[in-house]
């Protein structure tokens, strides 16, 4: 019988967790949870005995799976899998998934949110902007940029996107108009929404080169990673530019500095939160628990990300 541990630092919501449950256990499998947990140890005790992993943000490591020795596979509920060493599971024969998609939602309507709080001086009464007629670029058209992209239309933004890997027309029929280049998406768009994964390619690719073409009253949004921005050049951005702005819910290394030399130019979710929503850690954990079990009862490899 394959035992199925949760193990989330931040835990999904309760009924998430109750539904994962159910899934795991109707299907004749061993659940168990671990939370909150405080330190790597901790999670190498857990994963001892356990066969399949369903994590989020958490840090799967060599030697955590070092200290899982029957480990098959896991599970990242959710979209970016940099917190997984591919290469070690790969090495060891662990199947590594993510659930694209489940939780793009939660992220894309937190992005719009943060844009309108700041634009309206975080509600403190004084008159602010309306997004209405302001450009948008959407860098990187995945589940989630397509999902801010669909809001930012209703609220009457003009929108630009660039993502090289997905076809122009798919984009465009969107009513989304497509750009060749990343500088030239940072040219025409007020705001920048950020949506690329963080990887050898992209870590600190969002740097002064691209945010300098930005025009005036520019706001950078980052509801990805916070790896992928160049912080130097943030803070050059900050320097330069009294008109820029930087939005995120992961905040920089360097807050404490924007926090104190430009306090009215930036919002910084105090955790990274935007996947946190009751519905969107039961899409994600759901969709995580059916991967798992498909997995062990048909072999379905689908959403495999180490291959
Ligand atoms: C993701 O990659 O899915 C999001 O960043 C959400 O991450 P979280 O599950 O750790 O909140």
């Amino acid at each position: 019988m394959p035992k199925v541990l949760i193990a989330t630092v931040k835990p999904f919501a309760p009924i998430a967790v109750e539904q994962i449950k159910k899934i795991i256990e109707n299907a004749g499998y061993q659940f168990a949870l671990l939370e909150k947990y405080e330190n790597q140890d901790a999670l190498k005790q857990a994963v001892a005995d356990a066969d399949a992993l369903i994590v989020r943000s958490d840090k799967i490591t060599a030697d955590v799976m070092q200290a899982a020795p029957k480990l098959k596979i896991v599970v990242r509920a959710g979209a970016g899998y940099d917190n997984i060493d591919l290469k070690t599971a790969t090495e060891k024969g662990i199947v590594v998934m993510n659930t694209p998609g489940q939780n793009s939602n939660a992220v894309a309507e937190l992005a719009l949110g943060m844009m309108v709080y700041l634009a309206r001086n975080r509600f403190n009464g004084k008159p602010g902007t309306e997004l209405k007629g302001k450009s948008l670029g959407v860098h990187a058209y995945g589940h989630v940029g397509r999902r801010v992209a669909e809001i930012a239309k209703g609220f009457g933004m003009e929108l630009f996107a660039f993502d090289p890997f997905i076809p122009k027309e798919e984009i465009e029929k969107d009513g989304v108009t497509v750009v060749d280049s990343a500088e030239e998406l940072y040219t025409r768009s007020q705001y920048v929404s950020l949506h690329i994964p963080a990887n050898e390619h992209t870590i600190k690719s969002i740097n002064y080169t691209l945010l300098s073409k930005m025009p005036q009253n520019a706001t950078l949004v980052n509801t990805a990673r916070k790896e992928i921005i160049d912080e130097d050049d943030l803070l050059k951005m900050f320097e330069e530019r009294p008109d820029f702005k930087y939005i995120s819910d992961i905040a920089p290394d360097c807050k404490d500095v924007i926090a104190e030399k430009y306090p009215d130019r930036y919002f910084f979710t105090p955790k990274k939160m935007g996947a946190q929503t009751a519905e969107a850690n039961i899409n994600a954990g759901l969709a995580a628990a059916r991967q798992i079990v498909n997995f062990f009862e048909k072999g379905d490899r689908t959403f495999q990300v180490n291959k």
